[in-house]
């Protein structure tokens, strides 16, 4: 499989099954987010497993959870630059390294008790979201099917990630991987599947490049810029430039 179509087998999992994720599954989750907290200022993350309690008593709101268990707690530092931006990347490398590892995984922006989340916070440090991870159960529930398929009705073409849209094959045929970067943009997961995040044809440094922008830079935008941002980087193997923006 190509990185593009591991991340196209990427979609938000809802409802797990009760099996505890394999010890080396966690190792090698856990020295990956070891590594994101020791070189990126300002985050983080924490892999909570084999607790349910943060998610108690959500059932039947925004997004229904079957067997969520496990997750990594998105805690940053709100005082650092491109904080939003980085978590966002940050997390979705580790939702592709579960990938990876065969689990399903889905980002919680809200919906979930901050309270019983068992991490302790500094000053000026905040929790931004959970993602859960495990193994997917066979079947999604009626109701966790119908809210993938409410959640999917804004379907979106790649090209339609670009603006200007009809300037869109002039610029994949000055820039070769901007198809595969928008078809990348195009998976990324997204709040409330709003997908704000777009591509233009900008300069840095004086060099006409890739660059991604989000219409209105609030946080939960930032948040996505830097999750698609990440799927570019995955799916072509360049950073688009500058790496991050406010
Ligand atoms: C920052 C963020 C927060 C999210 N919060 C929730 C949530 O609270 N509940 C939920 O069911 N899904 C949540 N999602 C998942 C999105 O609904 C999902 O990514 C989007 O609908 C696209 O679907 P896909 O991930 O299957 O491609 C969130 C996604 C992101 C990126």
């Amino acid at each position: 499989m190509t990185p593009l179509e591991l991340l196209k087998t990427r979609h938000s999992v809802r409802a797990f099954t009760e099996q505890p994720v394999a010890p080396s599954i966690i190792r090698t989750l856990k020295a990956e987010v070891t590594m994101i907290n020791t070189h990126e200022a300002g985050i983080k993350f924490r892999i909570i497993t084999d607790d349910p309690e943060p998610l108690k008593g959500f059932s039947h709101s925004y997004g229904v959870f079957k067997n969520p268990r496990n997750y990594l707690v998105g805690v940053v530092d709100t005082a650092l630059p491109d904080i939003y931006e980085r978590a966002g990347y940050f997390a979705e490398q580790f939702v592709m390294k579960a990938v990876e590892c065969g689990l399903g995984t889905c980002f919680v922006g809200g919906t979930y008790n901050s309270s019983k989340v068992s991490v302790p916070l500094r000053a000026g440090e905040k929790i931004l979201f959970l993602v859960l991870f495990g193994y997917p159960a066979d079947k999604a529930r009626p109701m966790a099917r119908l809210m993938a398929g409410m959640v999917h009705l804004k379907k979106m073409k790649p090209r339609q990630f670009f603006i200007p849209e009809d300037e869109v094959d002039r610029a994949c045929e000055e820039f070769p991987m901007l198809s595969t970067a928008l078809e990348a943009v195009a998976c990324a997961p997204s709040a409330v599947n709003r997908r704000p995040t777009r591509l233009y044809i900008g300069e840095v440094d004086g060099e006409r490049t890739i660059c991604a922008k989000v219409e209105k830079p609030d946080h939960s935008s930032l948040i996505d810029l830097g999750i698609a941002k990440y799927n570019v980087n995955y799916a072509t193997g360049e950073e688009l430039l500058p790496p991050y923006s406010m």
